[in-house]
């Protein structure tokens, strides 16, 4: 099997499932800051991770830009935040509409992991960032489900990755 795993993180979660799964599948992964898409054009199944900010996958325009070049390819991207997985009609409402805008390929299947927000470890951006939005969320009037949640998620704080987790990853690729 001819795979790689390309990742983009910030905090190190991201990198830690990378690592994980590249351990699984025996093949290697690569910090995306160091690749280009030529790199990874001569892999017939290419594995892309990256942390949720926003809703949006950290450094996914990678692949996004390019996926007239990888319309042959095999491609899993997982996502690593604090959506739960319970929650995965917002997920693809929220996360894969916005990042795939052209509709999600055939090719392509989109895995949502748990992944860490230690917050003495975030930047003052990030901090800020993140106290803003549940100041926008408990200003809501009538918040739907999702907002409360969203509110309880920046209260966040730990490490949640999860080896375990990457089966369905893994039984995808070998699949
Ligand atoms: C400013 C900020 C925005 C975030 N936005 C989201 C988000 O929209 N959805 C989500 O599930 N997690 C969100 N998170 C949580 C991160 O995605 C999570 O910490 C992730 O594991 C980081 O991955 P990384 O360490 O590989 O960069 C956010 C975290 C920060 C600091």
């Amino acid at each position: 099997m001819n795979t790689i795993v390309v990742y983009k993180t910030k905090y190190g979660a991201t990198k830690t499932y990378a690592e994980w799964i590249a351990n699984e599948l025996g093949c290697e992964a690569l910090d995306a800051k160091n690749v280009k898409i030529d790199d990874i054009l001569k892999y017939d199944t290419i594995i892309y991770g990256g942390g949720l900010y926003a809703e949006i996958i950290n450094g996914l325009h990678m692949l996004t830009k390019n996926m007239d070049k990888l319309k042959d390819k095999k491609i899993a991207v997982f996502t690593t935040g604090l959506t739960p997985p319970s929650c995965r009609d917002y997920y693809d409402k929220m996360v894969i509409e916005k990042n795939f805008k052209e509709g999600l390929p055939e090719n392509v299947r989109v895995f949502n992991y748990l992944g860490k927000m230690v917050v003495s470890e975030l930047s003052l951006v990030h901090r800020t960032a993140l106290k803003t939005l549940k100041k926008i969320m408990q200003g809501k009037e009538n918040p739907t489900e999702m907002e409360r949640l969203l509110v309880e998620l920046c209260d966040a704080d730990g490490d949640f990755c999860d080896r375990c987790v990457i089966v369905d990853l893994i039984e995808y690729v070998r699949g």
